[in-house]
């Protein structure tokens, strides 16, 4: 892996750092001696020159516009494979054979079921509760219904665990969205595909039959293949971090869930709808666009920019290809929204603010529009996020268990505070 070494100086010290080569992408400067060598470390908040582990999982390019999962191409992935087959690749490492792939999805279809109990667990939530909360609390409880997979030093255990969150979180979302619209909760159905059976927990009602459409369940599944990785962002961090303490893997995949909630990652999707609806009509554009400009405003155009990408996001396109195929699907031409999204990105795609920051569309730009016109609540859209980045999470939080290196997370600090001073007794306070 090392192949060189880089030369700096250091607070006038000359120091030697090993450099480490990956198989494509930037090579990385090795500054784990630099403490020892010159009693000072790296600063490099927010982490935007800061590789924090070594992966195999997902690799992106992000000013070519490109994302790999184990080297296939996202594009190729979503034209040609199903959710669980991406799922597959990105714990394995390799695309199943037809033998591996009915074997998996196989025992995913058969863990979806959730323990009886969790439905009074449920029952202790407002009914106005937020679906992310919800999620965020239902799935560290499963740590509490689910002991026999949480000894993350057995391989087994840990697979098991995998395999449980993948399969039972759709029926988790969907009892999130059951919930807070006062429907009972629909059970799952094992001879119905992954995202099929979704649409079925989260639509049905126990007086009518239920057709799932195959058009909207194959978007759905390419909408989840979109989501399902992408490699060391802010909800994948968290996760490896709470991880590398050794707490159990549902609790981890909590903490992921929270962080994923936030306006600036996975909450973008709900942002981003809200402020289509906000800007209502083509005409308004260009106010929202000048406010997004203004140093002196908080806003920002939700779905747009992103940390890694400085060209347009590969899954935007998909997802905007997506977005069309449902519309027609469902038969909803004049969607004053879509309108809307289509005129901002290409004002957008064109303002010299946008074009010299290069903030192009991001995946939560088109996601809101389709997932709303198939059915689903606004505050449901991070939820499905959620659902779908699970086996991201968990692909990059074994491969962190199982690497013989594997420390706990420990960053350091600059301390600006004040420097040591004596204790002072409350009566000479002033
Ligand atoms: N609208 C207007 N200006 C923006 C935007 C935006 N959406 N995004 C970035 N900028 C400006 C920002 O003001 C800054 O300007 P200046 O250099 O003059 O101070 C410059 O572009 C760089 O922005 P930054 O905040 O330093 O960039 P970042 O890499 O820290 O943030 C981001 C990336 C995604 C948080 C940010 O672009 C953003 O807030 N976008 C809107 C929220 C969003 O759509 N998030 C979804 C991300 S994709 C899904 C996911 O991975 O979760």
């Amino acid at each position: 892996m090392s192949s060189s070494s880089g030369n700096l100086k250091v607070g006038g010290k000359d120091v030697e750092l090993p450099v480490k080569d990956g198989t494509i992408g930037p090579s990385v400067v090795d500054i784990g001696k630099l403490y020892g060598q010159t009693g000072m470390f790296t600063y490099d908040p927010g982490f935007t020159s800061t590789a924090a582990c070594e992966s195999k999982i997902t690799y992106i390019d992000g000013d070519e516009g490109i994302l790999l999962h184990r080297g296939y191409p996202i594009e190729q992935l979503a034209e040609h494979g199903d959710f669980l087959e991406t799922c597959y690749l990105l714990l394995f490492g390799e695309l199943p054979t037809p033998t591996q792939k009915a074997d998996f999805d196989h025992r995913i279809t058969r863990h979806t079921m959730v323990h009886e109990q969790m439905m009074r667990f449920f029952q202790g939530f407002r009914r106005d509760a937020h679906p992310m909360a919800v999620m965020v609390a239902s799935v560290g409880a499963l740590s509490a219904f689910y002991h026999d997979s949480t000894d993350i030093s057995d391989p087994h255990q840990r697979m098991v665990a995998s395999m449980r969150m993948i399969a039972k979180m759709p029926t988790i979302a969907a009892m999130a969205h059951k919930y807070s619209v006062g429907q009972p909760f629909v059970y799952p159905k094992n001879d119905l595909d992954y995202a099929s059976n979704f649409l079925h927990m989260c639509f049905s009602v126990p007086c009518e039959e239920y057709k799932v459409n195959p058009v909207l369940s194959r978007a759905l599944d390419r909408i989840f293949i979109l989501h399902a990785d992408h490699e060391q962002n802010a909800s994948t961090s968290t996760v490896r971090l709470a991880g590398s303490s050794g707490a159990n893997p549902f609790a981890c995949i909590a903490a992921g869930i929270a962080c994923l909630w936030g306006p600036a990652h996975g909450g973008a999707n709900e942002a981003a709808l809200q402020m289509l609806q906000e800007i209502g009509s083509v005409d308004n554009i260009p106010k929202y666009i000048a406010k997004a400009k203004d140093k002196n405003d908080p806003f920002r155009l939700m779905g747009f920019g992103h940390r890694v990408y400085k060209n347009y996001d590969p899954r935007a396109k998909i997802m905007q290809k997506t977005c069309h195929e449902v519309l027609k699907e469902l038969g909803i031409k004049d969607d004053p929204l879509l309108d809307v999204a289509v005129e901002l990105e290409r004002i957008a795609l064109s303002d010299p603010y946008f074009v010299e920051k290069k903030l192009y569309p991001n995946i939560d730009f088109y996601s809101g529009i389709t997932l709303k016109a198939m059915g689903f609540s606004t505050d449901m859209f991070t939820v499905l996020f959620a659902l779908a980045r699970t086996v991201g999470w968990i692909a990059q939080w074994k491969e962190m268990i199982e690497d013989p290196g594997q420390r706990i997370g420990r960053p350091r600090q600059l301390y600006t505070g004040s420097p040591k001073r004596d204790y002072i007794a409350m009566a000479q306070r002033k």
